[in-house]
């Protein structure tokens, strides 16, 4: 399965920005949505295709069409926000799942308070988007509960992943692949990503 990075350039040049302190709240959301659509494009690539009949004003024509159920995105909340809405602006017609972690600052364990998803997930293929794959508590955490809901076809989106994370994260679930746009070097005894940019939900919605 594997980790994927997406090295187009218009994405590491959107997130040199991104880490930058100077760089606005308005900014940094903004980006992010930005990046999204370039992490969505590249974790939707190999989506299935079947055809269906159209009639075009010129003639009927059998025209590619995406197979199967609608496809979930799963946001961990709240820092997932920022970039499940761009994700949703290229699959308007995704299902959504909210699943609520934070972080205990002392243990740096996820703790659940919020769970909602689409009932048949057996069913559909569900990505989960959460900015930062740091000690990847929160990343393993919630894709035990999509799997103990029924989830069993499974891809991860990030913007920036710690070596830490990406090992803890596929030693837990082998066989969800990781899209993300950079590694960065390691985690800090906070558990921040270094050199990362800081607290993604914090900058994406001004808080601190
Ligand atoms: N979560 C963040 O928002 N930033 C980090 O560096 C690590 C976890």
């Amino acid at each position: 399965m594997g980790v994927t990075v997406v090295d187009h350039p218009l994405v590491q040049h959107k997130l040199t920005i991104m880490r930058s302190k100077e760089t606005s709240t308005a900014s940094f959301r903004r980006l992010l949505r930005e990046i999204s659509l370039l992490l969505c494009y590249e974790v939707t690539r190999d989506l299935e295709l079947t055809t269906k009949t159209i009639d075009t004003p010129m003639q009927e024509m059998e025209a590619p069409t995406l197979e199967g159920k609608k496809l979930v995105f799963a946001s961990v909340l709240r820092a997932g926000n920022g970039l499940l809405d761009g994700m949703l602006d290229l699959v308007p017609a995704a299902r959504v799942a909210h699943v609520g972690l934070y972080r205990d600052h002392e243990t740096l364990e996820a703790v659940e308070y919020f769970f909602k998803a689409p009932s048949d997930l057996e069913n559909r293929l569900v990505i989960v988007v959460d900015p930062m794959l740091a000690t990847a508590n929160s990343a393993v955490a919630a894709i035990d509960k999509l799997k103990e809901r029924g989830a069993t076809n499974l891809r991860f989106v990030c913007l920036l992943a710690a070596p830490e994370g990406v090992e803890r994260f596929t030693k837990a679930h082998p066989d969800v692949p990781v899209f993300t746009a950079a590694i960065d070097e390691k985690l800090n005894e906070k558990g921040y990503i270094v050199p990362g940019l800081g607290d993604a939900g914090d900058r994406l919605y001004g808080t601190k």
